[in-house]
């Protein structure tokens, strides 16, 4: 359930009406609904109970600091992935104890800033990085908390650029050779190891692949204990899915997600750590536009809007499906048209939908694509040198732009032109 609805004829953004923001911010705009990032936040949260554990929301689904802050009150951590999300985490104000860095290619840098800021820990996805926070660690006088991530080789049956847990994808370190790993990061002085750490893909829409890998968690960690190592800490990492079709859509909820943690590792005394970011963003945030021409195609009706694949790659990247709504509540007994959705690139994959079966809509009206909180806004770009679209937080019946459109001079004044090309 979100906080997007219906309401005297209107689609709302908790009590604020959709059509007030496009006045007051323009369009396209992301908003996004307090409630419903809290509501999935507890959700999690909740499914845990009675568990030690924390909930790291995965900060590259839906980065603005608001959103940040917003789940940092209710207690959430951190999955980090880059330098620059630690340091936005830090600015929203997580503590460093809250914040996990996981990513396969963490430099120097990166690692040093970490240590010095502070971390709860590192989710290491190589023996090369293991030395690399080693060799940091011991130059700053620190020892680096770490869990090894474990790629399970499980087919998460999830689209193929979001899988991540099989052997071919690049992740993490083959479960056969985990305790040669540990060995080593045993023996390396600046290496604290405190658990273990999985993560198998994204939008999975059912619980067995889950199942599969955490079993194979359970069974790693006994081993590992065996072999003298203190796994007191397990990061089952991100991925469970939303439903983006509104109908006959209906992944796996959190609380079902949480009795399978329970069932499969809540035996082992371990403090859990997961990471969602979809289920936490995604469903709380969309995407506003307006229709800037109907187009009559050859044989089809092109909908031309003031969105764009720059502000929402996801259906040009991943042929992924947004429901698309007017922001005025169609009759139900209207008819529909089928529309293909495109936005102003000049390039055909900036296709949103094809036929996609929608009331009568005109230029000026305004749409919605539902489903664009997570791995929307922070996927945009400024392609086509249009301004990185903006973002609005609404809380009951006010709202503020938590990120500004640029104006055009900012965006071209940071480029530079250098000194030769300004000569005669
Ligand atoms: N933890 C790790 C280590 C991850 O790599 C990810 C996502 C997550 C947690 C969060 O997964 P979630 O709960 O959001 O499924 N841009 C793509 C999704 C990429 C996901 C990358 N990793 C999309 O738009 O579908």
């Amino acid at each position: 359930m979100d906080h997007f609805l219906y309401r005297n004829g209107a689609l709302h953004a908790e009590d604020v009406p959709l059509e007030e923001i496009a006045a007051a911010v323009g369009t396209p705009a992301y908003v996004y609904s307090t409630a419903t990032l809290e509501r999935h936040f507890r959700l999690f949260d909740e499914a845990l109970e009675g568990l030690p554990h924390l909930v790291c929301y995965a900060m590259k689904a839906a980065s603005n600091q608001a959103i940040l802050a917003t789940l940092a009150r209710l207690g959430a951590g951190m999955d980090v992935v880059s330098g620059g999300e630690y340091a936005r985490a830090r600015a929203a104000g997580v503590p460093g104890s809250r914040i996990v860095f996981a990513g396969v290619g963490k430099t120097e840098a990166e690692i040093a800033q970490a240590l010095a800021g502070g971390v709860r820990q590192f989710n290491v996805e190589s023996e090369p990085e293991l030395a690399a926070i080693s060799r940091v660690a011991v130059a700053g006088g620190h020892r680096a908390p770490v869990t090894i991530r474990v790629n399970p080789d499980v087919d998460a049956r999830t689209h193929a650029k979001i899988a991540t847990g099989k052997s071919e994808n690049k992740f993490g370190v083959p479960i056969s050779r985990a305790r040669e790993v540990y060995a080593e990061a045993a023996r390396l002085p600046g290496i604290e190891v405190v658990g273990l750490d999985v993560h198998i893909g994204s939008q999975l829409t059912e619980l067995a692949p889950f199942e599969a890998a955490y079993r194979k968690v359970a069974a790693l960690t006994e081993t590992l204990r065996g072999d003298g190592h203190d796994i007191r800490r397990l990061d089952l990492g991100g991925g469970l899915g939303i439903p983006y079709r509104n109908v006959n859509d209906a992944p796996p909820l959190p609380f079902d997600y949480g009795a399978l943690i329970r069932r499969t590792v809540g035996h082992l005394g371990c403090e859990i750590e997961i990471e969602p970011g979809r289920l936490i963003a995604g469903n709380a945030g969309i995407l506003l536009s307006r229709v800037i021409y109907v187009k009559a195609g050859e044989g089809r009706q092109f909908l031309i809007l003031d969105a764009a694949m720059n502000d929402l790659i996801r259906p040009a990247m991943y042929d992924a499906w947004h429901d698309i709504v007017p922001v005025v509540e169609p009759d139900p007994g209207a008819p529909r048209v089928d529309y293909d959705v495109v936005g102003p690139v000049c390039e055909s994959g900036d296709t949103f939908a094809r036929a996609r079966p929608l009331p009568p809509l005109r230029a000026g009206d305004l749409v919605a694509f539902r489903s664009a909180g997570a791995y929307g806004a922070v996927m945009a770009s400024e392609y086509n040198t249009r301004p990185l679209v903006p973002e609005v937080l609404v809380k009951d019946d006010h709202h503020a732009v938590i990120r500004a459109r640029p104006t055009f001079d900012e965006i071209i004044s940071r480029d530079t032109i250098p000194e030769w090309l300004r000569q005669e």
